[in-house]
């Protein structure tokens, strides 16, 4: 079954929550919506509504991550569930056990939902495929398949920055194109919501073959792809995921593909800067764009817990509504 299939239920609402791919753009929209609805909470002096006081979520994070990872654990708490946070280096999966026995015994504790980040493509999909009926899995990363809450809180973030309208905006993704997660869901995301131009900025050995069947139009040089842009997103190199030497030194990728004051020029004047973090400085980026006033880098992480919070509390109202409502055969 794919993606898509298993991520919708027959009405239409977020069953699972694993790629971009599949999503429909007004349920995409609903999802920016209500994020924004959840927005304010942070301002308020006690930062929690009760949508899902009473549900247990389980963080299993079997890859490394601060910003993802936190952010889900306090989006979490915001809706005022209980939270577990599997240390996975300290959990039996270092004796042996499977990660479907593992679930097992997560299900028999009353678990509703699973937010899992995994190094391979394919794993959330693979848990969503194997919960129990009343569990929700939400894909935090998995290999390089797909990063889909980052997409959304990018496509949040630009439309706070340069309103709804991504038809008359141009946003080039400059980077590792080849290794990311993070941009093959921006690309979808993108696409969905109508996004006048899209580039894609890289060295030949960090586009995929065919890049183009994205919808996107490929450049090799940074002044030509990201000129006139209204949105600059810049990716790491992933390092943990290239087999090979596809660049020559991080210095001299920095010295052609690096952003700096100088070449941002290129873009329009109110361009912003966005990155999913964790940044290299130094190699991706000098440090005066990434603390610089176009800088929106910091605002993605803070829009990332309003954004995750909506997708939760999405799921888990298709959870809530189902116990009332027979499904659609
Ligand atoms: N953007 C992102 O996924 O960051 P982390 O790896 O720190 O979660």
């Amino acid at each position: 079954m794919s993606a898509s299939n298993l991520q919708i239920d027959s009405r239409g609402r977020l069953r699972h929550f694993l790629s971009i791919e599949g999503l429909t753009r007004p349920l995409l929209t609903d999802v920016l919506d209500t994020a924004e609805s959840f927005a304010g909470v942070a301002e308020q002096s006690i930062k929690k509504v009760p949508l899902l006081r009473g549900r247990t979520i389980v963080n299993l994070f079997f890859e490394a991550s601060t910003r993802t990872r936190t952010t889900f654990e306090l989006a979490a708490k915001r809706l005022s569930a209980d939270v577990l946070n599997i240390n996975i280096n300290a959990s039996s999966t270092v004796k042996g056990e499977t990660l479907l026995d593992m679930l097992r015994n997560l299900e028999a504790m009353h678990c509703d939902m699973f937010v899992v980040r995994h190094a391979d493509s394919g794993a959330a999909h693979f848990m969503a495929r194997h919960v129990a009926p009343h569990i929700s899995v939400i894909n935090a990363g998995d290999g390089r398949h797909s990063h889909p809450t980052q997409a959304l809180l990018d496509m949040f973030t630009i439309r706070r920055e340069k309103g709804p309208d991504f038809g008359r905006l141009r946003v080039a993704i400059v980077g590792d194109i080849q290794h990311s997660r993070v941009a093959r869901s921006q690309i979808h995301a993108l696409n969905l919501l109508n996004t006048g131009q899209v580039h894609v900025v890289a060295p030949k050995t960090l586009v995929p073959a065919q890049a183009e069947q994205l919808g996107v139009k490929v450049y090799h040089n940074l002044a030509d792809g990201i000129r006139d842009a209204d949105v600059v997103i810049m990716l790491r190199l992933q390092r943990e995921r290239m087999q090979g030497a596809l660049l020559p030194s991080e210095h001299e990728y920095f010295q052609l593909f690096g952003l700096t004051e100088e070449r941002l020029a290129y873009a329009k004047p109110d361009a912003i800067v966005m990155h999913p973090g964790p940044i290299n400085r130094g190699v991706e980026m000098d440090s005066q764009v990434a603390d610089g006033p176009r800088s929106v880098i910091l605002q993605q992480v803070t829009h990332g817990i309003a954004v995750r919070m909506a997708v939760m509390s999405m799921a888990m109202r298709r959870k809530t509504a189902s116990e009332t409502e027979p499904e659609i055969p």
